[in-house]
């Protein structure tokens, strides 16, 4: 189906939105990823010194950065923010679970997209974002409005994925037909120009790449689709992929084959920048980051 109001790499919304209600129970258990990222990310708040009053965290999904973030500074007013209900609803009832010593009442839940936060200038100290921003279809704007509820001297600090995720899923698909069957994901560079271009300073960015390896290719579908990643793109095929396409691609996949399993590539893009202060206090010390 072609869609004349939409560019076919443009996220559909509405889709990202029902992916993720979808995957609200399987997501904690398929999401080996996304916690091991979230936590490295955490980590790197150790090198910063800064007591924030207000933390967002933006696609907060089931809460992992909720519960790390409110165990780091237990001061602190948290904002998780999420374009899907469902997800929200997961995170406030594991941080609000009996065994967990997060104190809830610290702790505010918004359902709202990360292109138009419903939150007023200058009102964040701290804006956390782990893995979300690859739905997010304009960098430029989406920084534009962090930048816009910063205070000044606040901190972005986020990841995202780079061009070579999912590269052998990518390339396999290629070769059977012309439909995009993967999101494009942005390169450091052009996310550290939109960060710029927002007015952010000092930005700083950084890969790291992740190989997971699966048994066969249906099970990183089933893996993909358990942690609400289904293709958004408005350019993907509307009707139901063909058993002869979806066979033709888990042969053309097989060539990856190494040791008796299949790789897939994850390019994590790490980055960080602050909002401009007139006297740029931000008491960052260097942050070990990879090459
Ligand atoms: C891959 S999950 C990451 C969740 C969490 N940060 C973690 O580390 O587990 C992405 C989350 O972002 C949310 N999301 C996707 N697009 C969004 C948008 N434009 N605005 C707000 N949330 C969004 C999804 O609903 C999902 O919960």
């Amino acid at each position: 189906m072609n869609d004349i109001e939409h560019p076919v790499y443009e996220i559909d919304k509405r889709q990202v939105r029902r992916s993720f209600e979808q995957a609200v129970e399987s997501y904690d258990q398929a999401a080996v990823l996304q916690k091991e990222v979230n936590d490295r990310l955490i980590e790197r708040l150790d090198y910063i010194r800064m007591q924030p009053e207000v933390i967002i965290d933006i696609g907060t999904g089931t809460g992992f950065g909720l519960s790390a973030l409110a165990g780091k500074y237990p001061e602190s007013e948290i904002i998780g923010l999420d374009l899907s209900e469902g997800m929200l609803k997961k995170a406030h009832a594991s941080i609000s679970d009996k065994s967990s010593d997060v104190d809830a009442s610290k702790i505010k839940m918004i359902c709202a997209d990360a292109e138009e936060l419903p939150l007023k200038e200058n009102s964040c100290d701290l804006i956390f974002s782990n893995l979300t921003l690859q739905w997010c279809n304009d960098l430029n704007n989406t920084f534009k409005e962090f930048s816009r509820v910063l205070k000044p001297g606040g901190l972005l600090l986020f990841t995202s994925f780079g061009p070579d995720t999912l590269i052998e899923l990518r390339s396999s698909w290629s070769a059977v037909d012309d439909y995009q069957h993967v999101s494009g994901f942005i390169d450091m560079h052009h996310v550290g120009d939109a960060l710029l271009n927002a007015g952010l300073a000092d930005p700083v960015m950084d890969t790291e790449n992740f190989t997971l390896t699966y048994p066969d290719a249906y099970k990183l579908m089933k893996d993909l689709k358990a942690v609400g990643a289904r293709n958004a793109v408005y350019g993907r095929n509307h009707s139901l992929t063909g058993k002869q396409h979806l066979k033709a691609m888990i042969e053309e996949y097989e060539k990856y084959r190494c040791d008796g399993v299949l790789p897939a590539t994850y390019e994590v893009v790490y980055g960080h920048a602050w909002a401009p202060d007139s006297g740029n206090q931000n008491e960052s010390v260097n942050v070990p980051f990879n090459t």
